[in-house]
């Protein structure tokens, strides 16, 4: 059995997963939106950004913030793979300061397929109007606010809007070479408009089987990778992994499962692709279940883990919030530094990701004076 570990970005096949999903339709109930955060969430979902295509969604931004009179850098990403579009983080300040206290910050990419913005009475629909152009709008509204009422002052806030992070997160990894250190930093991913304690940890893992090709009438002239491959992930389906009371069970999901090219030939070439969230330990550990597991399958499989992280710990001590604990990972462990933790932010993550993608005008609205006491506490 071969075991070679390489860097696999298994996270870019989880972005092609609802390529075929149709969104549903409905009549919209016509309405007006005419508060600044409303037509900020307007603007930003009516941008298409699917991961690689964030470029006119940032220069809306960019055009945005300075308009009201922030200071701002785009940062060069570059091009997403087999593309030419440029790409850029926003990062955005008060005056001159652009070393603040607090970091407020979020993403602005989104998963395909893209569809439009649609109200429907108390209720927003549209590709990334939960995640995360709902968390963006709310942010900068919050800090315009604290603005406005004179709370804030040069070096207190520094917004930063990056690409990237629904596939592997270069936007937030590449923010780093910003030079600069925070003492909070509040990360703005659905919630529920909770504080988030903690989410899983997650790693990306892919079978490869190869076996020989011939005539299915003569299964002794070659061997099936596809009766190779099954064994191995039924093995996999049924392994123990690491639980904790926190965050519950390590959860393993096989993707994808390909293998073979008629039903009356013997399979060359079999794959799989899985993903796995982590409740307890590291990623070194389950790697180590999961070949120890894998050697009683007795085939030589090749076997590849993608990069990933144990669980992450997020601060939650900020008075008058409820908690919960999320599944799903953030860029929250692709920023370094020492600074403390929040991850806050308007609609559900059940949503998120969904044909029926969608949020409620009041959340954005509780999400803005959610962001503005978050703030506030990080400045005391
Ligand atoms: C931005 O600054 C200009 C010039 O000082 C001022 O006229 C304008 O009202 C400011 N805009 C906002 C949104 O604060
Ligand atoms: C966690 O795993 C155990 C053992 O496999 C299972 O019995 C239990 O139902 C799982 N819990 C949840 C919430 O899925």
């Amino acid at each position: 059995m071969r075991f070679p570990t390489l860097s696999l970005l298994l996270l870019a096949h989880q972005a092609q997963a609802f390529q075929g999903q149709h969104p549903i339709h409905e009549p919209s109930i016509s309405s007006t939106s005419t508060s600044p955060l409303l037509k900020l969430h307007k603007g930003l979902v009516e941008h298409e950004s699917i991961t690689g295509n964030e470029h006119n969604v940032a220069k809306y931004l960019i055009s945005y913030l300075k308009d009201q009179n922030f200071t701002v850098e785009s940062q060069d990403v570059g091009p997403w793979k087999g593309s030419t579009n440029p790409r850029e983080n926003v990062f955005a300040y008060i005056g001159k300061q652009r070393k603040t206290r607090v970091l407020v910050s979020s993403h602005i990419d989104t998963v395909p397929p893209f569809w439009p913005y649609e109200r429907r009475g108390d209720e927003i629909w549209g590709r990334g109007t939960v995640d995360a152009k709902g968390s963006v709008a709310s942010q900068i509204i919050a800090v315009e606010e604290l603005l406005a009422a004179g709370t804030l002052e040069e070096g207190d806030v520094a917004l930063l809007f990056v690409v990237g992070e629904e596939v592997g997160g270069d936007g937030m990894k590449k923010a780093n070479d910003l030079g600069l250190s925070w003492e909070t930093a509040i990360f703005g991913e659905p919630t529920e408009l909770k504080l988030a304690s903690g989410h899983k940890g997650t790693m990306g893992l892919e079978i490869v089987a190869k076996g020989k090709a011939g005539h299915s009438g003569y299964p002794e002239l070659g061997k099936s990778a596809n009766a190779m491959l099954v064994p191995a992930l039924n093995l996999l389906l049924n392994v123990e992994l690491p639980y904790s009371e926190k965050y519950g069970n390590t959860t393993l999901n096989i993707g994808t499962m390909e293998g073979g090219v008629a039903a009356n030939v013997i399979a060359e070439n079999a794959g799989a692709k899985i993903a796995i969230r982590l409740a307890d330990g590291t990623p070194a550990v389950i790697e180590k279940i999961i070949l120890d597991t894998l050697l009683k399958a007795d085939e030589e499989l090749d076997v590849f883990f993608s990069s990933g992280y144990g669980p992450v710990y997020i601060d939650s001590d900020v008075p008058g919030f409820d908690t919960i604990v999320v599944n799903y990972g953030t860029d929250i462990p692709n920023l370094e530094g020492d600074h403390k933790k929040y991850l806050y932010g308007p609609g559900t993550i059940m949503m998120a990701h969904s044909d029926h993608e969608h949020l409620e005008v009041k959340d954005l609205e509780n999400a803005v004076k959610g962001y503005k006491a978050l703030i506030e506490h990080a400045l005391k």
